[in-house]
């Protein structure tokens, strides 16, 4: 890899874009945009390491060339996934974790260059693996919208184009083999909950997910579906509720 390429898209996603935009798909959508919601600050942080790299370590041109360029693609990105994030919230899907991040990137903002560069490895390697996978299976953004297809398909192909830049600027900067592991494990621990809860509160908040399992009864919609709250008629589940037969409703386990 030598050259990368900054790429301006031309997509305005401040026109908005619909509440399932992933062929329909609650879950797949929820995912995704939990993703979203995380990126304007991981970016900034890759960002910022990368940056804070001294110059006497970046000797080789190519190397500095490379790191000029990550910090354009991942700025454009994260202006981006801004206006994406804004859209969110416009739909009622705020990022409800949105203060613990903040608190944990004031943290990682007092570290060394090279722990945050570490933690930078350890998420562009998980980033450069899910973007892996949105162009290698196409199930995955199977019925996307198309303007939200190129956003995830942009983001995932400039992924793959600078996944090693940071771990070349952190062995370029002295970074050892040891610090890079261990921030590995806590960053794993990190993304995998805040990506999951995220998800979580998003599907609750999109009406598709629910504190308990309740019977809705036979739904009056017209469907004729019967079943667990959230699962029976794809109203929101109060509806569905009142409408059901009385003394069909029965809290489970
Ligand atoms: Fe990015
Ligand atoms: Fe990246």
């Amino acid at each position: 890899m030598l050259d990368l390429t900054v790429r301006k898209i031309d997509v305005d996603l401040s026109q908005g874009f619909g509440r399932h935009w992933n062929g329909g798909d609650a879950y797949r959508t929820q995912l995704f945009n939990a993703l979203s919601m995380t990126f304007p600050l991981g970016e900034q942080l890759f960002i910022d390491a990368v940056r804070d790299v001294p110059e006497a370590c970046l000797r080789d041109p190519v190397l500095r060339a490379q790191v000029k360029d990550f910090v354009g693609q991942e700025a454009t990105h994260r202006h981006q996934h801004v206006q994406y994030n804004r859209e969110l919230e416009r739909q009622g899907l705020p990022y409800t974790r949105e203060e613990k991040l903040k608190k944990r990137m004031r943290r990682v903002d007092k570290l060394g260059v090279l722990n945050r560069l570490a933690i930078t490895c350890a998420l562009e390697h998980y980033t450069a693996m899910l973007a892996d996978g949105a162009l290698r299976y196409p199930e995955w953004l199977q019925g996307a919208e198309p303007q939200m297809r190129t956003v995830w398909s942009w983001h995932a192909v400039e992924e793959l184009e600078h996944k090693g830049v940071a771990f070349d600027a952190y062995v370029a900067a002295g970074g050892g083999y040891r610090r890079r592991v261990l921030w590995y494990l806590h960053a794993s621990a990190i993304f995998a909950i805040d990506a999951f809860m995220q998800t979580l509160h998003n599907l609750r908040n999109d009406g598709h997910l629910f504190k308990a399992r309740t019977w809705t009864g036979r739904c009056a919609s017209g469907s004729g579906a019967t079943g667990w709250r959230g699962t029976s008629c794809g109203r929101r589940w109060p509806t569905c509720r009142r409408a059901s037969t009385p003394g069909s409703t029965t809290t489970g386990t």
